[in-house]
């Protein structure tokens, strides 16, 4: 059996993790041993393993006892303790919720329903090193990925709007904190209609200007407002985020850098947990009907949920409210664009804890568990 160790498992993406294998039913494949950074000899979550203590996270002869190291600690733990593991010849793999190590030439990026087999091949050519991808890139590629198969993507543009969580669980508290101090400062007036709305608008714009509203996280507001800016700054004027868009695309596909063209504007939204963008793309073959391009998008794999482009389907069932929680990749509002018939319009929505964290690490220790 697979000696699967993990490390953070008690954070945002590691619960998740914890709660998708056992839905799956996944630690019955494993011989699951977890690990703290802050609480060694404290007792671990039940999932059935033998080992029902906390090891240290940073005790390095303990992780080389493992067939398999997960980690969703975070990019400084790896950047820590990947070279004292490389120094001590861990030959297990390290898989990695983390970006410290995705552009490494040793690395792979999982997204099976797109590289499956660059996967296996990894697996089998001695790839020790696998990372799960950008949440709003593989929540792209999925919505895309019927498109891709049949080479019908020349580039493409996208405008992401992107929830709080992919800043953190203190940036989701952040963002709900705000909204109570928004309501509160108008929560009378709300009530009675007589009160002029520009009134409320004013005490929401000041509250919103104020130090009554916690901004520790984001550095500014978010509720009511939109932040254009996620991540730290590229020298080319991208924000890192937006850098990621095409180098890790290109990377899962197994392309040569930059091959596809993909670039945009990254913007984090008020929503909590699902990532939605807006993806201009220039097709390869302008005779393709929009008919056609809906066949093809939902036959890309089984997660896609096609919305039909009219208001009710859109209001219902393409938005971040009705994905969250769910794997559904949902893809909506397709058209072709005014600009001409090579240039298609479509809009997509993915729970970015899921499918855009979790998931493709959950379903690469399942191809380990089968091809290790
Ligand atoms: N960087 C993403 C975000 C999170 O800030 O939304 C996950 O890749």
């Amino acid at each position: 059996m697979l000696r699967v160790g993990f490390i953070g498992w008690r954070g945002m993406v590691g619960s998740v993790l914890m709660k998708r294998m056992q839905a799956n039913n996944d630690f019955k494949k494993i011989d699951a041993v977890f690990f703290s950074t802050s609480d060694k000899g404290g007792k671990a979550p039940e999932m059935g393993q033998k080992n029902t203590t906390l090891l240290d996270a940073y005790d390095v002869k303990a992780l080389l006892n493992l067939d398999c190291i997960v980690t969703a600690q975070g990019g400084d733990y790896t950047d820590f303790i990947m070279p004292k593991l490389k120094d001590a010849g861990f030959s297990g793999f390290f898989v990695d919720a983390s970006s410290a190590l995705r552009m490494s030439e040793d690395s792979l990026l999982i997204l099976d329903p797109i590289n499956y087999n660059q996967i296996v091949n990894g697996i089998k050519n001695g790839t020790r090193i696998y990372c799960g991808s950008n949440c709003t890139v593989s929540l792209m590629l999925l919505a895309i990925s019927g498109l891709l198969k049949h080479d019908l993507v020349e580039w493409v543009n996208s405008q992401t709007y992107q929830a709080a969580s992919g800043a953190g669980a203190n940036n989701m508290r952040e963002l709900i904190a705000q909204c109570g101090v928004m309501y509160s400062s108008v929560g009378k007036n709300l009530e009675d209609k007589t009160t002029n709305i520009l009134d409320i608008d004013q005490a929401v714009s000041e509250i919103l200007g104020s130090d009554k509203l916690p901004t520790q996280y984001f550095g500014a507001p978010l509720a009511g407002n939109v932040l254009p800016w996620i991540d730290k700054a590229m020298e080319n004027g991208q924000t890192k985020e937006e850098w990621k868009g095409m180098v890790e695309a290109n990377k899962i596909l197994g392309l040569v850098s930059n091959t596809l063209k993909i670039d945009g504007n990254c913007v984090r939204v008020g929503s909590l947990r699902s990532h939605s963008q807006a993806l201009t793309i220039k097709l390869r073959d302008s005779n393709i009907s929009v008919n056609e391009i809906e066949g093809l998008i939902k036959s890309g794999n089984e997660w896609v949920r096609f919305v039909p482009n009219n208001k009710p389907d859109t209001l219902k069932y393409l938005t971040p409210a009705s994905v969250n929680g769910t794997l559904d990749i949902a893809v909506g509002r397709v058209r072709k664009l005014n600009l001409g018939e090579d240039y298609l319009s479509m809009f997509t929505v993915g729970d970015q804890l899921l499918w855009g964290a979790a998931e493709p690490i959950r379903r690469l220790i399942d191809i380990l568990v089968k091809h290790a």
